[in-house]
């Protein structure tokens, strides 16, 4: 037997890029490749890249230049040093990063990972590869599903892809071109995923892609399912004790979605809804496809189904044209909707979208200015949140050891992280727990008496006057797009 040779990817950007980090994992395995967290003495390393922002894309470059010292003193060494650089900064610029970076042996797109050996055996051969095609053929129907050992050791928490691209071309947004047209998985293919992770001991599932709820999946009925009929399907999944979904479109949330959230416990009530601003002129040229009288609607109808529900969102400051009057009319909607928690990002031009092509108004300054009042603003109602679950008796579904010891950590419906003192062996059950104080974004507590039959508890819905705030690590839970 020949010994394993190294593998270190580097995600940068989104859950879903975490996700397909683990299917090239999953690719890569039968290849006789394992994990190392150290790219130093690795045979092989993949940089998962992110585009949706200009800093994300110029991290690669920097990366670049670090691997190129590494691969030459691997080569001083007498090992072979593979550097592959994957995602949508590989996808929109594959050949300029051929061009530009000669360290670089392979390159290739979000919906060509399947072919990594081919590519990897093609590089090796001397040439330097490149595939960025968007094939038509569902690209997980050639993905190796993972091994029962490696779902095990990712843990009780896992992310399915359910939809990918997007075609709603919001002017700023290069996902459309990164990721391409949507395309939604079918219906049976899913089943099969979350059963497997079920048997292997997943207890939460997020469904993720860039337009989680434009989903429309061929169903074993012959029928599209929309997102709110597949969480019904999967909710009846022995073991599966959360769902959750990312990222949300406010237009294409459908009655069944509704529904859903009003009817399945184990729908966690706490939805990412990307509004990005709240002035009806900016959300126009950002072609959002809908108002702000729109968005809260829909919040409204979200909130009339569940009154626990909490909700996160995006917004970006700075887009060409947005006035000091645009930028309070954003102010007046967050105090108006009341977040647990949001990402507020400076616009930032990408190339080869409409919005590039606009003349930037806003200058550094004033987007810095806007962008901390907006921050601030969010920060307030996510520590009022946080705040709120003081003295309260919440769920916690347990994921691990903590780093204290004889501390689990778990996760509210809202994704607080949750600190006890108790054994591992509460890990993967959801049980009550009695918050007692806040440390950071972190509650600490204990498990609540009835809990300590260690009998696991259905999802109890929190009192509609908490408004909890996620932690910032919700960040590791949220998909780019929508
Ligand atoms: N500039 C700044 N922020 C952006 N986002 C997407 N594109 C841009 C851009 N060009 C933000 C949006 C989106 C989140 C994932 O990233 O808020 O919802
Ligand atoms: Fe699509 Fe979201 Fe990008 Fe708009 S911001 S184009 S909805 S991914």
């Amino acid at each position: 037997m020949t010994a394993p040779r190294k593998l270190h990817i580097k995600s940068y950007g989104c859950q879903m890029n975490v996700y397909d980090a683990q299917r090239m994992v999953d690719t890569l395995a039968p290849e006789g490749f394992v994990e190392t967290a150290n790219a130093d003495d690795a045979d092989l390393v993949i940089l998962n890249t992110c585009h949706i922002r200009e800093k994300a894309s110029e991290k690669v470059y920097s990366e670049l230049g670090k691997l190129r010292v590494a691969k030459a003193e691997a080569a001083q060494a007498g090992r072979t040093m593979n550097v592959v650089v994957a995602g949508c900064v590989a996808q929109a610029e594959g050949n300029e990063i051929i061009r530009r970076a000669p360290v670089v042996d392979v390159v290739v797109g979000p919906q060509s990972y399947h072919n990594l050996p081919a590519l990897l055996k093609q590089a090796k051969a001397g040439g330097r590869a490149l595939d960025t095609e968007f094939p038509v053929e569902d690209k997980f129907s050639f993905l190796p599903p993972p091994k029962p050992a490696a779902i095990r050791a990712r843990g009780i928490s896992s992310f399915v892809t359910v939809q990918e691209g997007c075609d709603k071309f919001c002017t700023f947004c290069v996902v459309p071109y990164t990721r391409g047209s949507e395309v939604s998985r079918p219906v049976a293919k899913i089943i099969d995923d979350v059963q497997r992770l079920a048997d292997n001991g997943v207890r939460e599932i997020t469904l993720i892609g860039q337009n989680v709820n434009g989903y429309h999946g061929d169903g074993p009925d012959g029928r599209p399912w929309a997102l709110g009929t597949l969480l019904y399907r999967l909710a009846e999944i022995p073991g599966i004790a959360r769902l959750r979904y990312s990222t949300s479109h406010p237009r294409d949330v459908e009655d069944t979605l509704i529904a859903a959230h009003r009817d399945l416990p184990a729908l966690m009530p706490f939805v990412h809804l990307p509004v990005q601003s709240g002035s009806d002129r900016i959300l126009a040229a950002m072609n959002r496809k809908h108002t702000t009288e729109d968005y809260r609607r829909v919040i409204d109808r979200f909130r009339d189904a569940r009154q626990d529900i909490a909700f996160t969102s995006d917004f970006i400051v700075g887009f060409p044209g947005e006035t000091e009057e645009d930028f309070a009319a954003t102010l007046a909607l967050v105090t108006q909707i009341g977040y647990a928690g949001a990402y507020s990002f400076k616009y930032s031009p990408r190339p080869g979208t409409p919005a590039a092509d606009l003349q930037e108004t806003v200058s550094q300054a004033d987007m810095d200015e806007r962008l901390v009042r907006l921050q601030n603003l969010i920060d307030s109602q996510q520590s009022a949140f946080n705040a709120a679950t003081i003295g309260r008796t919440v769920d916690v579904l347990f994921e691990r050891p903590a780093r204290n010891p004889g501390q689990i950590v778990g996760r509210t419906a809202y994704l607080q992280p949750a600190h006890v003192m108790a054994s591992d062996d509460i890990i993967g059950q959801v049980l009550p727990v009695t918050i007692e104080s806040l440390e950071r974004y972190s509650l600490l507590g204990s498990l609540a008496r009835d809990s300590l039959a260690s009998a696991p508890v259905a999802n109890s819905p929190v009192p509609p006057v908490l408004q909890p705030v996620v932690s910032q690590s919700v960040s590791s839970h949220t998909v780019t797009g929508a």
